[in-house]
C-alpha cells in the first residue's frame, strides 16, 4: 500500500521553533568532516524552514558514543559545514537537552540556526526514555524528521519526540520513502538489484525481498564467496561466512524454482594478502587456492554485469564488487558505477559505501536517487515499517 506521509509542506512554521532531526552521521577524518552527502541531503527542507523564518534548531547522532560523552564524536565540526552550505551561521551548543541548550534555543530569532550537540552522549535517546523525549521535545513547538538515515531506530529523536510535537517528514525523508518504494510497487521491467559488500548475514532478508521483485539478482562483493561456496567452489582464503551456506542454498533453489536469474561472478581478482600492494591475479571464480582471497570480481564478470545493469529499465545498486578504495581491485567496482551512471533506466543507489565508490569516480550526480541510508534503506527494502516513518503516516 503507498504510504502517505505529513510532510514539511503541510506545517506553519513561520517564527515557530523547529526541532530538526537530521542524519548528520557523516565520516570524520581527523575532526574534518571528510564527505558531506549527507548535510548537503539536509538543505531543502532547512532552506525551506528558514524562508519560512522559523527559528530551527538541528539535532543528530554522530557515531555510536554510547550514552556517554566523547569528544571524538562532537557533532562541532558540522556545525561549520552546514553553516558554509546553507549560507547562514549555525550556532553550535555543546548540550543537549540541559540549560545550555534551553537557553540557547529560546534565544534563536526567526531565521536562525542552532546545533546541539550529538544525541547519543544522553542514554536517554537510545532508550527512547520519556524524560528525555521530554526534554529534547520542550526545546520546540514543532518537529521535523529529514533523518532517513536514522527511521530504523526507535530513538527518542526519532520517535519519542515525534509523539510529543505536531511532527512532519522533511523533503529528504520523503523522497527517500517514495524512491526506495518505487522498487517495491511495480518497478519498471526488468529490474536489476546489483548487491555487493563484504557480509551476506547483512544483506539475506534483503535478498530474499527483492527476490520476489527483481528480474535478476547480480552478487559481487566479498558476499559473493559465500554463493560461490555454496555452489561447492573452493574459497581459498576470501570472505566466507559458513553459517550462512545453507541460507544462501535456499535462496539459490527459490530462485531457480521462480524463474529468476542470479548472476555471480565467473572470475576474481585474488590477492595473496589483504593490502593495498598485494601481489594479485585474474582466477576463475570456481577454483581459489588456499593462501588467496579474493578482493574484486574480474573481468569477465564485471563486463556481464554492466550487460546486465545496462539491459535493465530499473536498478537497485547497494555494495562494493571488491576493494574498490585499492586501485588494483577497483575495476569491478568502477564497470558497475559506471553502468549504472549512463543507463537511462531508473536507478537508485543505496548505502555508504556505494556513494563513496560514485563519488571515487566522480558518478554520484549521474544516479536518479543515491539514498542517504544504509541500514534503514535496506530495511525498507527487506519489506519492514520503520519507526521513524511510521509515527509520520497521514492517519
Ligand atoms: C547510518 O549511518 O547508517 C545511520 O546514521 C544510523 O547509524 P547507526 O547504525 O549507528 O544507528
Ligand atoms: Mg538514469
Amino acid at each position: 500500500m503507498p504510504l502517505t506521509l505529513r510532510t514539511v509542506d503541510a506545517a506553519e512554521p513561520d517564527d515557530r521553533r523547529v526541532l530538526v532531526r537530521d542524519d548528520f552521521n557523516v565520516p570524520l577524518d581527523d575532526g574534518r568532516v571528510s564527505d558531506d552527502l549527507r548535510v548537503r541531503a539536509s538543505l531543502p527542507t532547512l532552506r525551506h524552514l528558514l524562508e519560512r523564518r522559523a527559528r530551527v534548531i538541528c539535532c543528530s547522532h554522530l557515531g555510536r558514543p554510547k550514552g556517554k560523552r566523547d569528544a571524538r564524536y562532537s557533532l562541532e565540526p558540522v556545525a561549520g559545514v552546514l553553516g558554509d552550505r546553507l549560507g547562514v551561521e549555525v550556532a553550535f551548543v555543546d548540550d543537549v537537552v540541559g540549560d545550555q541548550a534551553a537557553r540557547a534555543a529560546q534565544q534563536l530569532e526567526p531565521g536562525q540556526v542552532l546545533l546541539l550537540q550529538n544525541l547519543r552522549f544522553e542514554p536517554g535517546e537510545e532508550a527512547n526514555e520519556p524524560d528525555f523525549a521530554d526534554r529534547l521535545a520542550s526545546l520546540a513547538e514543532l518537529y521535523v524528521d529529514d533523518a532517513f538515515g536514522a527511521a530504523h531506530r526507535a530513538h527518542a529523536s526519532v520517535v519519542g519526540v515525534a509523539e510529543r510535537l505536531p511532527a512532519y517528514a522533511g523533503y529528504l525523508l520523503a523522497s527517500e520513502v517514495k524512491e526506495l518504494s518505487r522498487l517495491l510497487e511495480g518497478p519498471e521491467r526488468p529490474f536489476v538489484a546489483v548487491l555487493g559488500g563484504s557480509k551476506v548475514s547483512d544483506k539475506l532478508a534483503v535478498l530474499s525481498n527483492l527476490l520476489g521483485n527483481v528480474d535478476s539478482l547480480v552478487i559481487g562483493g566479498g558476499m559473493c564467496f559465500t554463493f560461490l561456496a555454496a555452489q561447492g567452489h573452493e574459497v581459498g582464503d576470501s570472505l566466507f561466512e559458513p553459517d550462512q551456506v545453507d541460507a544462501v542454498r535456499d535462496l539459490l533453489a527459490r530462485a531457480e524454482r521462480e524463474g529468476k536469474r542470479i548472476l555471480l561472478p565467473t572470475d576474481v581478482v585474488v590477492a595473496d594478502d589483504f593490502v593495498e600492494d598485494a601481489e594479485h591475479r585474474t582466477v576463475p571464480a570456481g577454483g581459489i587456492e588456499r593462501g588467496w582471497r579474493g578482493l574484486d570480481i574480474g573481468p569477465d564478470s564485471a563486463k556481464a554485469f554492466a550487460a546486465a545493469v545496462r539491459d535493465a529499465r530499473t536498478v537497485f545498486w547497494n555494495g562494493p564488487m571488491g576493494v574498490f578504495e585499492w586501485s588494483a581491485f577497483e575495476a569491478g567496482t568502477r564497470a558497475v558505477a559506471e553502468a549504472v551512471a549512463t543507463t537511462d533506466a531508473y536507478t537508485v543507489v543505496g548505502g555508504g559505501d556505494s556513494a563513496a565508490a560514485l563519488a571515487k569516480f566522480g558518478l554520484d550526480d549521474k544516479v536518479d536517487h543515491l539514498s542517504t541510508g544504509g541500514g534503514a534503506s535496506l530495511e525498507l527494502l527487506e519489506g519492514k515499517d520503520l519507526p521513524g516513518v511510521n509515527v509520520l503516516r497521514e492517519s
